[in-house]
């Protein structure tokens, strides 16, 4: 059996292939790297025989429906799945082969309802339904998620041989693969007694998707033809457990667009405009709006305006692109100022704009 990881990032593509037949499978592929899948597999002389998703992604676009349409491999998903170009829909039990390598699946629900578990002679492919040691197993807050379900998945695990390699669609901790046994003695999602327990555990957990997770599913349900045009963080361990805490926390800033600041400057409202880079950003080709005050996010955040204004004031924030300024709006409002609004797409979005800046050190 032909067995490799192929991606150098946190996101796993495992290659499945048959060194007699030289069929091929692919499992969770990239769509951004769907055109070097097609030339590494060119390069080994084999022929793609099926693609496979674990489960409807969150966190990537999924590479499956164009290298179905690139090289006619047949397209598995779970029978669950709601993804709309899926040729063939497999459930628990049921077996495919390439060519002397037997393939078979667990439906192992929680994560998502159609997450399956990809079983090889001395394998498992997890997908998100288990990570490796602390990281745990793919949350179960995110569409489709079910906790309970979760829970009977994993005791699906129980009479399976503690030789198993375990090969999880993520890990975001450097490391490539571990054993079911290792698992059964590391992993916290085995040292739970019952499934009350469990159950309260995750779910006391749950922050609920990022609003950029739920266009990513869209596209994969809808085999989109491009890149979801989400803003997809490249380093972010979403499929972990409370992956997007800080998503979700940017979610509660209240923002304000760069045209309503311009109004209320022009029309010089009563209004704190906080600008929370460094000195080189401040005076370098952006500039600042003038009025701004310059208080970089690390002062910021060790003590909240020395100056401050009263609590009731209007303060708006602003940086480079809308991080750092959300960031401060959340340090702000935890200090007690009650109208804090950070400037969306930051100087990068004024300046887009064609608005005046000032680029001077004062
Ligand atoms: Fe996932």
């Amino acid at each position: 059996m032909i067995f490799e990881q192929l991606n150098a990032s946190d996101c796993k593509t495992y290659l499945v292939a048959s060194e007699q037949t030289k069929e091929a499978m692919l499992v969770d592929p990239l769509f951004e790297r769907a055109e070097a899948y097609v030339d590494e597999l060119k390069k080994r002389g084999l022929t793609l025989k099926y693609v496979l998703d674990t489960h409807v992604h969150a966190d990537h676009t999924s590479g499956a429906a164009l290298l179905k349409q690139r090289t006619g491999a047949t397209y598995l998903m779970h029978k669950a799945s709601e993804t709309g170009c899926v040729d063939q829909h497999i459930d628990e039990g049921d077996k495919v082969a390439l060519g002397d390598v037997p393939v078979s699946f667990l439906h192992t629900p929680g994560h998502s309802q159609d997450s399956v578990t990809v079983l090889l002679q001395d394998r498992i492919l997890t997908g998100d339904f288990l990570f490796l040691g602390d990281s745990g197993a793919g949350r179960t807050d995110l569409p489709g998620g079910d906790a309970h379900a979760h829970w009977h998945a994993l005791r699906k695990l129980d009479g399976l041989p503690g030789a198993l390699q375990v090969f999880p669609a993520h890990d975001y901790h450097g490391r490539a693969s571990s054993t079911l046994d290792a698992e059964r003695q590391k992993n916290p999602r085995f040292k739970f007694a019952n499934e009350e327990e469990y159950v309260g555990w995750l779910n006391a957990q749950s922050l609920g998707p990022a609003e950029w997770m739920k266009d990513v599913i869209s596209a994969n349900y809808a085999c989109a033809p491009a890149k979801a045009q989400a803003a997809i963080p490249s380093t972010k361990p979403a499929c972990e457990v409370g992956g997007t805490k800080g998503d979700a926390l940017m979610q509660s800033v209240t923002q304000i667009t760069p045209e309503a600041v311009r109004m209320l400057v022009d029309a010089k409202k009563p209004m704190h405009l906080i600008d929370v880079r460094e000195l080189s950003e401040w005076t370098g080709e952006l500039g600042h709006i003038a009025g701004a005050r310059l208080f970089p996010l690390g002062e910021l955040s060790k003590a909240p305006l020395k100056a401050a204004p009263q609590p009731e004031d209007l303060i708006v924030t602003v940086c480079k692109a809308g991080g750092r300024s959300s960031n401060a709006a959340m340090i702000l409002s935890a200090a007690g100022f009650k109208d804090v609004r950070s400037m969306t797409g930051g100087m990068t979005a004024w300046a887009a704009l064609g608005y005046p800046v000032d680029r001077s050190a004062t």
